[in-house]
């Protein structure tokens, strides 16, 4: 059943649309996130749903409830939404013991000291910061206030958690275990998540579905598997996990690595659809090419320009005509070295025309 819900919701700054006419369907305690380059719109999409932006068009519900809709001039002020929130910038209060910090939100709603207490203790317990409560959160390292702003986001016991790049201060170690976190509380407590992130691993491992936004639009919504086997795009295959793309041209109705005098072999040849289509790009995963014996015909070929040694695996570059491709094995796998000429076989290459 969804339970978030956006309809046509379109935002416009003056001549900017940072959001065009999305539409969303969000779970009950489903975790989603949302991924794309700086200013799709990711933010400006969050805060609409917190009730910190007015929409231009469209409508936000939760389950059959309304929070905004402009044409009807119906607007929920985010204090009766519910919804719990931790932006990027730890924001908390270092005038306030790491206590009040939980506390102040369920202040502000009027609730009966006794429950505000039970509230506000129970968060910290969740966060690990019962020992801490007494302190002021300057005293506490940048995943110690984190935690309060998570603890002070779960004390209003919210339907929807809408978490905007809240890792995105600490460094790897630390995101990596506060992203288990996360996920641990959202099981104890059952809340909704909407998550934005410029990290895909992040995204990938935290969601049960993503949505890649670019300039407003929404690309494609998908699980993790999905947007990263069956890219809706070529932007999406470019934005999710790494990716290579040779231009390809045709000659006589040959196609050609751009630059490159041999023509693609028969197992790299584009689909028919294809054929001819200016704009054309072979793209691939740089795990997803293998270097093959010089016995296997049928294959494409390059020289190494480069070799690194990354630990667990080799990272190689291959110069094709004019274009380099990226290509990355175990370092068990037993590769050319640089300057030899090699022989390549894609397990799964995509095709693109144009900028589709
Ligand atoms: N208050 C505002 N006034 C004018 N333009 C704005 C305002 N807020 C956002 N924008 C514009 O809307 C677009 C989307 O911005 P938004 O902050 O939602 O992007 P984002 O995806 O969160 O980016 P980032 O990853 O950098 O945080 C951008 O073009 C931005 O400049
Ligand atoms: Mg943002």
């Amino acid at each position: 059943m969804s339970h978030v819900r956006l309809l046509n919701v379109t935002k416009r700054f003056g001549d900017v649309t940072a959001v065009n006419s999305l539409n969303l369907e969000i779970g009950k305690g489903e975790c989603f996130s949302m991924l794309g380059p700086s200013g799709c719109g990711k933010t400006t999409t969050l805060r609409m749903v917190a009730g910190f932006e007015d929409l231009s068009e469209g409508e936000v519900y939760v389950g059959d409830r309304l929070l905004s809709c402009p044409q009807r001039n119906y607007y929920l002020p985010p204090e009766k939404r519910n919804f719990g929130m931790v932006f990027q910038a730890f924001a908390v209060w270092p005038h306030l013991s790491v206590y009040d910090n939980v506390a102040f939100p369920l202040q502000i709603r009027n609730f009966p000291t006794e429950e505000i207490d039970k509230r506000t203790k129970d968060a910290l317990r969740s966060t690990n910061l019962l020992n801490v409560a007494d302190k002021s959160p300057a005293d506490l390292s940048g995943g110690g206030k984190q935690r309060v702003a998570l603890a002070r986001a779960l004390a209003i016991n919210p339907d929807v958690m809408l978490l905007d790049e809240p890792l995105s201060s600490l460094d790897p170690h630390l995101r990596e275990e506060m992203r288990f976190e996360i996920k641990d509380l959202q099981r104890k407590y059952g809340f909704s998540i909407i998550y934005v992130t410029h990290d895909q691993a992040e995204a990938m491992a935290l969601s049960d579905r993503i949505l890649v936004m670019k300039l407003g639009v929404v690309q494609q919504i998908d699980t993790p598997f999905d947007v990263y086997n069956k890219p809706a795009n070529k932007f999406v295959f470019s934005f999710i996990g790494l990716s290579n793309f040779l231009d390809v041209v045709w000659s006589d109705d040959k196609a050609y690595v751009r630059g490159e005098t041999t023509a693609l072999p028969l197992s790299l040849f584009p689909p028919e659809s294809m054929r001819g289509s200016e704009g054309l790009s072979l793209a691939s995963r740089p795990s997803e090419i293998d270097f093959v014996s010089d016995e296997e015909a049928d294959v494409l070929q390059g020289v190494v320009s480069r070799k690194a040694f990354l630990g667990e695996i080799v990272d190689y570059q291959v110069k094709i005509g004019d274009q380099e491709l990226r290509i990355q094995k175990g370092r068990r796998t037993r590769g050319p070295e640089l300057g030899e000429n090699c022989r390549l076989r894609f397990s799964r290459p995509f095709w693109y025309s144009g900028n589709a």
